[in-house]
């Protein structure tokens, strides 16, 4: 769906797969895909800051893992769906359930 070179370090790039926004991330150790929508108010997760492994909305600043989709913090308490990742040589390939 998107080539390793789409996605830079520091924050995330949005793909648009089968209806959905999804956000990929490249984090220390690897590739990570979650949706592009915080389960809180909408707010679009790919244009907040990211700091670790988290990624704060940009909205009202509830921060949620990358890795997991948990949210950390108020005001979000629901998580944000996670994508499975595989690197294809320069392809990245997202894993979405049926
Ligand atoms: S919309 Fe993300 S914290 Fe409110």
């Amino acid at each position: 769906m998107g080539k390793v070179s789409d996605v830079p370090p520091d924050r995330a790039e949005v793909f648009d797969v089968e209806e959905r926004r999804i956000a990929i991330y490249r984090l220390d150790d690897g590739f990570y895909a979650i949706d592009d929508i915080c389960t809180h108010d909408g707010g679009p997760l790919a244009e907040g800051e990211v700091e670790g492994d988290q990624v704060i909305c940009p909205r009202h600043g509830a921060r949620f893992s990358i890795k997991s989709g948990a949210a950390l913090t108020f005001p979000a308490i629901t998580p944000v769906q996670t994508y499975p990742v595989r690197v294809d040589g320069e392809d990245l390939l997202v894993g979405i359930a049926d």
